[in-house]
């Protein structure tokens, strides 16, 4: 990519995010040539250590991500070229003055923060202090964008100060996610979808993030927080409004928040009255994944709260008040240690308001959007049974369309890889705005006052499962059952 040089500054460099998924997704883009060809990477973290020795423990996990059809001698000295190590205190104003040396004046700078959001307002401060910044500089924030609606508005404020709204990316990585986008595609690009694509013709939505992972290792963070601010503050709600949004005049940043936002307004707030019959809370005990034995959740070696009434799981019946979706249900679930690891949307239509095959009872038409594993769109509906015999016996089945065999490529790519790319051409449209984040904090922090109201208490479940009975009980109360 032949463009404007950039310098990207790294805080948090020598984190989990940053061996895991950053640099990962930096060195594929350089394996499929396309990082801009004048892009720097200054990684910046506190360690007393030198660029050699920092890659050289960057390598082996780098190798495994990038796999034996991408990894060479040559691209991995062809990636550490472009990697400067720069050792810095973020706390310390004086030691941002190496950094303001190293930057180069001609450049963009893209300052990503890898680190726990309290530290974004120090480092904004330092950064300016130190004449870090200029009119172009653009930041990048990870999530949590603070951890209810206050201290997100804060955040907001305070970065707010130091960059414009258009100059600040704010990352959910699930926006990055191929089938994530291509949401948008199936639903503004195809008549027939979005001409069925309300409470006329949809009869339930779910969505769900099962993960297999538990918190082994990061029970002080996570104890703090659970599942309902880890996963459905974010992921699950951007997912909320990609399906529920109206059309945007155009693909831009600013019509697709404006939105996704009107979605997150229109949320039914869920409070003392209706929490008990609406929300679900899980946690996980010990269990079994395929052989292995899993520790539940409160025996952790580092689980220091034998007490804790922390969610591990989380289901919620939600209601958009709009003219589009009212009375249409929106279940939305996500645990750890489930029994796989599945993403997906599931769309139920209506049955037809009369059946003339008396031989078959009247199915609803399904559509699922598989986001991971097996990235697709599955289309379940009725067909007649082939052969003479079969007379007009009917018999499901289902037109799947699998992304990955359809599509010619060998890989999908990671969201970071698209994310990375967006920022480096000044794309906001992945990135989530400011008010939407607010107000999805504001939503959440009226249900988790609900739930603290109502002491509702975590429900357990084994660990290699699907969460607690009382999930099933909480959609079947409705006559509904969740896609499995
Ligand atoms: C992160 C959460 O944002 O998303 C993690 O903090 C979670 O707890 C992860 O495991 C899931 O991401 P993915 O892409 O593996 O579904």
């Amino acid at each position: 990519m032949q463009s404007k040089p950039i310098d990207l500054v790294l805080f948090g460099a020598g984190g989990d995010l940053a061996r895991r998924k950053l640099l990962p997704a930096l060195m594929h883009l350089e394996f499929d040539e396309l990082l801009p060809e004048k892009l720097r990477i200054l990684a910046l973290s506190r360690e007393e250590t030198n660029v050699e020795n920092f890659m050289a423990g960057q390598k082996a996990t780098l190798q495994a991500y990038l796999g034996e059809q991408r990894w060479s001698k040559a691209l991995w000295e062809i990636f550490c070229q472009r990697v400067h190590y720069v050792r810095v205190e973020f706390t310390e104003v004086d030691q941002y003055e190496v950094l303001h040396q190293e930057l180069d004046s001609a450049s963009t700078s893209v300052f990503y923060f890898a680190t726990p959001p309290s530290l974004f307002q120090g480092i904004c401060e330092n950064l300016s202090a130190a004449r870090c910044l200029s009119q172009n500089s653009r930041v990048v924030l990870e999530k949590p964008i603070g951890r209810n609606f206050d201290n997100c508005k804060e955040v907001n404020q305070t970065v707010g100060e130091f960059f414009d709204e258009e100059r600040i990316y704010r990352i959910d990585h699930y926006l990055g996610k191929e089938t994530v986008q291509n949401l948008l595609a199936l639903r503004f690009a195809n008549r027939f979808i979005n001409a069925q694509w309300d409470n006329t013709c949809i009869d339930h939505v779910q969505i769900t993030v099962a993960e297999t992972v538990g918190i082994d290792g990061r029970f002080s963070y996570y104890d703090q927080v659970g599942q309902l601010r880890d996963m459905l503050q974010n992921h699950l709600m951007q997912l909320l409004c990609l399906v529920a949004m109206e059309p945007p005049n155009t693909m831009t940043a600013a019509d697709i928040r404006d939105e996704k936002v009107k979605v997150v307004r229109a949320l039914r707030v869920i409070d003392e009255t209706s929490v008990a019959d609406h929300v679900v809370r899980g946690q996980y005990t010990s269990g079994w994944y395929q052989a292995e034995e899993l520790t539940g959740y409160l025996e952790l070696e580092d689980a220091d709260n034998p007490q804790s009434d922390t969610e591990t799981f989380v289901a919620v019946k939600a209601f958009i008040d709009n003219w589009r979706w009212a009375g249409v249900p929106f279940y939305v679930r996500t645990g750890k240690r489930m029994g796989e690891k599945v993403t997906e949307i599931v769309i139920t239509y209506k049955t037809l308001a009369h059946n003339i095959f008396a031989s078959h009872e009247n199915a609803p038409n399904r559509l699922v959007i598989r986001l991971q594993p097996n990235e697709g769109i599955e289309m379940h509906m009725l067909s007649k049974q082939h052969g003479i015999e079969a007379g007009t016996a009917l018999t499901p089945q289902t037109l799947d369309l699998n992304f990955l065999s359809a599509s010619g490529i060998d890989r999908i790519p990671d969201a970071y890889e698209r994310l990375f790319l967006d920022v480096f051409r000044a794309d906001q449209s992945l990135f989530v705005g400011r008010e939407e984040v607010e107000q999805s904090w504001l939503w959440c922090d009226r249900l988790i006052s609900a739930w603290e109201h109502n002491r509702l208490k975590v429900k357990p479940y084994a660990a290699g499962t699907k969460g607690p009975a009382q999930s099933d009980l909480l959609i079947g109360r409705d006559g509904r059952s969740w896609h499995e």
